[in-house]
């Protein structure tokens, strides 16, 4: 009777205090590790707040989405099911328990459910743009390299006889390939003009980053 209660009380909260109790949800899903710790949602939501005022997103369905995104991920790493699939079933079934309402709760899982580069997925609405765009910046730059080398899947840093091929999520590659056949791409699949220019310079020290490495392994510096 209580937990039937649960979305009726819900319903008629104050919405930021409904975003409250989704932060407290997401954070049971968070991994326990740097890549994918609850600190990279985080950033994202941060991102999404930055970006999506400029690009007339909807904010309340951009900062849900944002915070449970990656709820699927512990599924893919334990179970190599796709994330974004089930990050959005996740979130789907904690909004409906919460009581948002069933198109919210459509737009928030769209949103989560294209959220994956490897997936090459052109979202239709604003809000799956801009999670894509935070979800890809917060992958670029200093903290885009750091997440590289702290992901658990890193297993080298670099592998002369690697050549970098079309992003496979799944296919074991070092560091270094890693960067070249994902992170130097992301510039070009952003959406918004404000993720755009917060990428330029992220990508401009991926690039920098990849030359000094190069440059070490050759022994030339
Ligand atoms: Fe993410």
């Amino acid at each position: 009777m209580i937990e039937l209660m649960r979305p009726i009380r819900t319903r008629l909260m104050p919405m930021n205090e409904k975003i409250e109790r989704i932060r407290k949800r997401a954070k049971e899903f968070a991994l326990d590790e740097c890549s994918h710790d609850f600190s990279h949602t985080e950033r994202v939501l941060k991102l999404c707040e930055r970006i999506g005022k400029s690009a007339g997103a909807n904010m309340d369905v951009l900062m849900v989405a944002a915070l449970l995104h990656d709820a699927g991920l512990r599924e893919e790493l334990e179970h190599k099911k796709d994330h974004a699939i089930c990050g959005a079933e996740i979130a789907e079934a904690i909004l409906r328990e919460e009581g948002f309402d069933e198109d919210f709760i459509e737009k928030v899982s769209y949103a989560i459910r294209v959220h994956r580069y490897g997936k090459g997925v052109v979202p239709t609405t604003i809000e799956a743009k801009v999670l894509q765009d935070a979800d890809r910046l917060d992958a670029m730059g200093a903290i885009g390299i750091a997440r590289a080398f702290a992901d658990k899947r890193s297993k080298r840093i670099y592998d002369p006889a690697e050549k970098p091929q079309s992003y496979d999520p799944f296919a074991e590659r070092s560091v270094l390939t890693h960067i070249k056949e994902k992170l130097l791409k992301l510039k070009d699949s952003l959406h918004t003009d404000e993720a755009r220019k917060i990428a330029e310079e992220r990508h401009r020290f991926l690039e920098i980053f990849v030359e000094e490495l190069e440059s070490e392994l050759k022994g030339l510096k």
